[in-house]
């Protein structure tokens, strides 16, 4: 088969529009590693869906209110105003630097936030699963979640979060009533939270105690206000999570919410699936929507086996990192060091050696071997030979096998899979050069060989685009194609310019 069309636009529309949202970041601090590799999940399932024909709508921005926030702010000796519109620029410019292409950056102290959230409260409070109480327990403020005492010890949560005890007045969302259509709707929708380890999490959550939670706060001011009840501020995560809706312009927007709606995608690090899993679907249950299509839950980082943080002295800079790898490099260490949805430890030397080999022995050096082969020799691109053999067929048809299980495997978001079998395919693209050994052939039989590598070049570069969307458009570039990756079939490029002459794509480390 290979004519295969990676584009389903014009076929029979097979792949489904997807709404990928990232989490929105808190803005007490400064971007780390976590950030930087959430972000970049998100852009590869959302840039592989687009590759394949899908249409997308990426969302992501900051998380403003709250009271650690609030503490931070203080701290700064500033406004929390003020803060905030300091602190939300470095994460602005993150997900810039590292190359993720979203449709709307969301802050949550927009007015236009504001007012959706606030209308979503009211939806809530008509919905009748909404009463009056006080909320006595602990409270964690780095979590901005209330603790059960069973699980509080010694002053800090399980997670190792400190705990203090609160006592206030506040709004019920009456979450346990919920538990039954809880389980009802993950036991119809085993899919809609993965890895399923994830979902068995959940499960046990669920059939624990859930107890109703407060979505009000009134011992600090720091949030979305309720109009109805002065002195009320939305508590952080009903606020947070309405972003989802906001970015879509909920309610008023009907057009947008019925086409990307019903095909959300949240991708969170597995730290706040109880927000997204729980809560968040009983209160859109409660308001009449619909639950989100699908969680995806990432682990988290270590650092050369200790937790990240700043008491360890171990925070990795994701500008840093991007200056000193390169955003491709940093994006292809970071999607294939972490098995999606385990934990990964962040170890330097390790990396290196992943891009020496990976990137600079194998990849690289297919695209360099073949490019300055044809760039000796041939003006243009070669189009794929007409006639070739059944060695020349099975490699390309190895694209082909590539292709599909790429796309089972990123409907269960295993990024690390597909980078996997990119590199075995690459690896069969090196063996075909060894054994082929264009060198020695000459005439039509030597044209062939270099017709097939273009056009595995060229495939290749396709694939490498969801990773290292930059280093695929100068493989596009050197073989002088139009980097139009909105037409991609195999056939659909357009060859504009001429060859140019490869220089090697990625250099060594840490020799
Ligand atoms: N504001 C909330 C999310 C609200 S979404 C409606 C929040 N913000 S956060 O800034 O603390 O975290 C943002 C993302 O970074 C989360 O998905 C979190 O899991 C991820 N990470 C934070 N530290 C991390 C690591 N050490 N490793 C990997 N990701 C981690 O939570």
């Amino acid at each position: 088969m290979l004519n295969m069309h990676l584009s389903h636009k014009n076929g029979n529309n097979q792949i489904p529009n997807a709404f990928f949202s990232a989490p929105i970041f808190y803005v007490n601090g400064a971007p780390h590693l976590g950030h930087l590799y959430t972000s970049i999940a998100v852009d590869v399932m959302a840039r592989f869906r687009r590759m394949i024909g899908g249409l997308t709508y990426v969302s992501v921005g900051t998380d403003e209110h709250g009271q650690k926030v609030a503490q931070s702010a203080s701290e700064a000796k500033e406004s929390p105003q003020k803060f905030v519109d300091r602190m939300y620029i470095p994460f602005l410019n993150l997900v810039n630097k590292c190359e993720m292409k979203y449709d709307i950056f969301i802050r949550t102290t927009y007015d236009e936030h504001k007012k959706v959230a606030q209308h979503f409260y009211e939806k809530l409070v008509k919905s009748k699963y909404v009463y009056e109480g006080e909320y006595e327990g602990w409270y964690s403020s780095r979590d901005e979640a209330f603790y059960a005492d069973t699980d509080v010890k010694d002053g800090k949560a399980l997670n190792g979060s400190k705990v203090t005890w609160v006592k206030e007045k506040c709004m019920f969302f009456a979450l346990s009533k919920f538990k039954d259509k809880l389980l009802k709707y993950y036991q119809e929708n085993i899919e809609s939270i993965l890895p399923y380890s994830r979902y068995q999490e959940v499960m046990g959550m669920l059939n624990a105690n859930l107890p109703d939670l407060a979505i009000t706060r009134t011992r600090f001011s720091w949030g979305i206000p309720i109009e109805q009840l002065p002195g009320h501020v939305l508590y952080v995560w009903v606020d947070a999570l309405t972003n989802y809706l906001t970015v879509l312009g909920y309610p008023n927007n009907e057009y947008q919410m019925k086409k990307w709606w019903p095909n959300s995608v949240h991708v969170i690090g597995k730290d706040i699936l109880k927000f997204h899993a729980i809560y968040w679907p009983a209160m859109l249950m409660a308001v009449e929507l619909q639950p989100p299509k699908k969680i995806v839950a990432h682990g988290w980082w270590t650092v050369n086996g200790h937790k990240m943080s700043k008491s360890e002295g171990n925070v990795i800079d994701p500008f840093a990192l991007i200056d000193e790898y390169g955003v491709d490099e940093i994006r292809y260490l970071l999607m294939t060091e972490m098995s999606f949805g385990q934990d990964g430890d962040f170890n330097e030397k390790r990396m290196n050696a992943r891009l020496n080999s990976d990137l600079c022995n194998e990849l690289g050096n297919f695209i360099q071997r073949v490019m300055m082969f044809c760039y000796k020799e041939y003006e243009e691109t070669l189009s794929l030979f007409e006639n070739l053999t059944n060695v020349d067929i099975e490699l390309l048809n190895q694209s082909n096998a590539f292709l599909n299980s790429a796309i089972k495997g990123m409907e269960n978001a295993k990024i690390h899979i597909y980078l996997s079998s990119l590199r075995s395919l690459v690896r069969l693209c090196n063996v075909y050069i060894d054994e082929q050994k264009p060198w020695k052939l000459s005439g039509e039989n030597r044209k062939r060989v270099l017709s097939v590598l273009c056009e595995m070049v060229k495939r290749v570069a396709i694939f490498m685009e969801p990773i290292m969307p930059l280093k695929a458009k100068s493989v596009f570039a050197l073989l002088g194609y139009m980097d139009n990756l909105d037409k991609t079939s195999w056939n659909e490029l357009l060859k504009v310019n001429k060859l140019q002459k490869p220089e090697p794509m990625f250099t060594s480390r840490g020799k």
